[in-house]
């Protein structure tokens, strides 16, 4: 086997060995979401948005775009943790399509159930996720 191969080989292993890991510790949806996920980026001329650093130094922000009563798109950006991505993911596709009032009451909990569960060192990564949501509609002018 060339040199070549065998770091091939190897990375591939460890990217197995990870695969394996992660798939012990977070549920199908949350792997589901942080490795697909949607909605990604920060929006030109959003008509609201929030950036918040949690207690963790991860800092997430929502931009949203509303007409009339309804949030009609919903993005995300992230520096932090996978559950991080995966909870901005799943934010944004649960403030889509929802009237600002549905969107206040979107909880943490909400975004728990949604994704299976978190481990409980990832549990703040949702509470970021949702305190940003509100604060983007709190922005609102
Ligand atoms: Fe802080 Fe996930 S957002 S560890």
């Amino acid at each position: 086997m060339s040199s070549d191969e065998s770091f091939k080989k190897l990375a591939e292993e460890l990217q197995q060995e990870i695969d394996k890991e992660e798939e012990a510790t977070y549920s199908a949806r949350v792997l589901e979401e942080y490795r697909n996920p949607v909605n990604v980026g920060r929006m030109e001329n959003p008509d609201t948005s929030a950036i918040i650093t949690g207690p963790c130094g991860d800092t997430m922000e929502i931009y949203l775009k509303i007409q009339g009563d309804m949030i009609s798109e919903a993005t995300f950006m992230t520096d932090g943790c996978g559950s991080s991505i995966a909870c901005g993911s799943l934010t944004t596709r649960l403030a889509t399509g929802r009237t600002i009032r549905e969107a206040k009451e979107i909880t943490n909990n909400d975004i728990l159930d949604e994704l299976g569960g978190l481990p409980d060192e990832n549990i703040h990564c949702a509470k970021l996720a949702a305190d940003t949501l509100h604060k983007a509609l709190e922005n609102r002018k």
